[in-house]
């Protein structure tokens, strides 16, 4: 496995693999959990290459103590990819991928201004830079996003058609803990309490999916919000019922064929999203 600290370098390998076959690309700010490694699996076994980018965006962090606490590990991450079968590690550095200030701005439309667009304001457009810069870099045939992400995934989709980018978007199913908190990085930045009540957010998530559409959508709201709340050590930031494709919320059950409830909690001083399917 290669490790690149270069657009340079990766160039003159990946000019060569693109003549080969198609490149598979996973984009990550490290720490890497069993959820990031499931991207990098699918991505191996679909394509003839696979890189895997480890940056902590700056750009994407409204809240400088989150940048600042973001878990760097980038030597066990290194070790979890070999073994993972990546060809591939791109870790820049903030110089080499921002060398003059990034002054774009995307137009996301209503995608970003709900839910994790609105309160974490200038999140997305970060997103939407490095991605965007990454993508021109590695120039992938695939590339693979995490559903935990799931408004990400809508704004990558919306990038691709913005730019007009030749990349095929791969979501990808939320890996979870055996109790059912979804992987994430932040997680090992919980104490000890906030970690054995966070496994409340998704099995609540699945108690509210098991009324079976019986309540009314903000009834299901009321009751989920209430539920969360109820554990002293969780305060729930938001939680929307919102249709899969606009992302807006709903009224009624039949404003969309797919609904998506998507939820932020504080638990201490993380903050964690995840998100379930309404069928
Ligand atoms: P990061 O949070 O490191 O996540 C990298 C990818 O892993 C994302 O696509 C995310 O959705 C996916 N992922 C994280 N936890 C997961 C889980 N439990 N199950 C499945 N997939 C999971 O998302 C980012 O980084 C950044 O915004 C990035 C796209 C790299 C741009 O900086």
């Amino acid at each position: 496995m290669r490790i690149e600290k270069t657009k340079l370098s990766m160039n003159a390998i990946l000019d060569e693999k693109r003549q080969e076959g198609t490149i598979g690309f996973v984009p990550t700010m490290g720490a890497l959990h069993e959820g990031h490694l499931s991207l990098v699996q699918r991505s191996v076994n679909e394509n003839d290459y696979t890189v895997v980018s480890v940056f902590v965006n700056p750009t994407q962090f409204n809240n400088p103590e989150d940048l600042s606490t973001y878990p760097r590990t980038l030597e066990a991450d290194v070790e979890l990819l070999k073994e993972a079968g990546c060809d591939m590690v791109f870790a820049p550095s903030v110089k080499e991928m921002y060398p003059e200030p990034d002054h774009r701005t995307f137009d996301f439309g209503t995608l970003e201004t709900v839910m994790e667009g609105e309160m974490r304001p200038g999140h997305f457009n970060g997103v939407g830079q490095i991605v965007s810069k990454l993508f021109d870099y590695v120039r992938p045939d695939h590339a693979y996003f995490g559903m935990k992400d799931f408004q990400q995934v809508a704004i990558i989709q919306r990038l691709v058609e913005l730019l007009n980018l030749n990349v095929e978007i791969v979501p990808c199913d939320i890996i979870r803990e055996e109790d059912g908190l979804a992987k994430s990085s932040r997680n090992l930045l919980l104490t000890e309490n906030h970690r054995l009540a966070a496994p409340t957010i998704y099995k609540v998530l699945k108690e509210s999916v098991a009324l079976d559409k019986a309540l009314t959508v903000e009834k299901t709201i009321q009751r989920t919000i209430a539920e969360i709340n109820k554990n002293t050590l969780l305060e729930v930031e938001y939680f929307s019922i919102v249709n899969d494709r606009t992302l807006q919320p709903m009224n009624k059950w039949e404003d969309a064929e797919r609904a998506v409830g998507c939820i932020a909690v504080q638990a201490g001083a993380v903050r964690l999203i995840d998100n379930i399917v309404f069928n």
